[in-house]
């Protein structure tokens, strides 16, 4: 999940993609910011990064990532249920399906009020994740990935409760150990996920298949939606 090469494919992305395209000087939260891999590459372009997570090892990770990129960011230790600075930020990112954690909805639709709350007049909530109708396609089949060091992961995901929510279960196999991880979190289609911003307060949403801007289609790979608020 936070390889080497997926460092170098974000960092291209937030070269290159449109979505990802702020005015210089932006200031920008990456909500659930794991170890920094968008932090570094947004500081790079010259913006004013946030990164929140709510586990201090990714935290520490990010600030080193920061260090060795030789950027600088504000790291925080926060919730993202409760992490909320009125007008703060010109951009709020939350990324690589780090939405839909909480198992009440109600919580998980705080999450973008929380994002609307903290936008500043003429800002944008950009969310990026894995769409039930993109899940569709490929589930059922577990994935291998093979690391550098010749152990591998093991990615299985089971659809519950009639597909709104998705069980993920990982089993990392190295030497002759193997550890298990788990977690589960709400799916969504984007008509699902519009309406979620619309309910948190965004009167303008789009939602695309990539970070390009490209439609949500039967192509896609992903579900961007883009909530902004009115200009001042
Ligand atoms: C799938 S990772 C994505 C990390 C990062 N956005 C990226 O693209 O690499 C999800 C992250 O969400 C963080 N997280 C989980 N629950 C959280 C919460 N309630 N508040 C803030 N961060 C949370 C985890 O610690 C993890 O770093």
């Amino acid at each position: 999940m936070f390889s080497a090469a997926r460092a170098d494919s974000v960092a291209a992305l937030v070269a290159d993609a449109a979505l990802l395209d702020f005015p210089p000087g932006s200031r920008v939260l990456d909500l659930c910011c794991g170890p920094g891999l968008f932090v570094v590459p947004l500081a790079r372009r010259g913006h004013h990064v946030t990164g929140v997570d709510l586990s201090e090892p990714m935290l520490a990770r990010a600030r080193t990532a920061c260090a060795d990129a030789g950027v600088t960011a504000e790291l925080l230790r926060a919730d993202m249920l409760h992490h909320v600075r009125p007008g703060a930020y010109d951009v709020v990112l939350n990324v690589f399906t780090s939405f839909g954690y909480f198992a009440d909805p109600a919580d998980n639709l705080q999450v973008l009020r929380n994002a609307r709350r903290s936008l500043a007049p003429g800002g944008r909530l950009v969310v990026d994740v894995m769409g039930k109708e993109v899940l569709a396609g490929w589930i059922g089949r577990p994935q291998v990935v093979d690391l550098p060091d010749g152990s591998y992961v093991v990615q299985r995901d089971t659809v519950l409760d009639s597909w709104r929510r998705l069980r993920t279960d990982w089993t990392l196999v190295r030497g002759e150990n193997a550890r298990t991880a788990a977690i589960h979190s709400f799916l969504y289609s984007a008509a699902e996920l519009h309406d979620l911003f619309r309910a948190a307060g965004f009167d303008s949403v789009a939602t695309y298949g990539d970070f390009d801007g490209g439609p949500y289609d039967q192509h896609a790979r992903r579900l961007v939606v883009v909530g902004r608020t009115p200009a001042a």
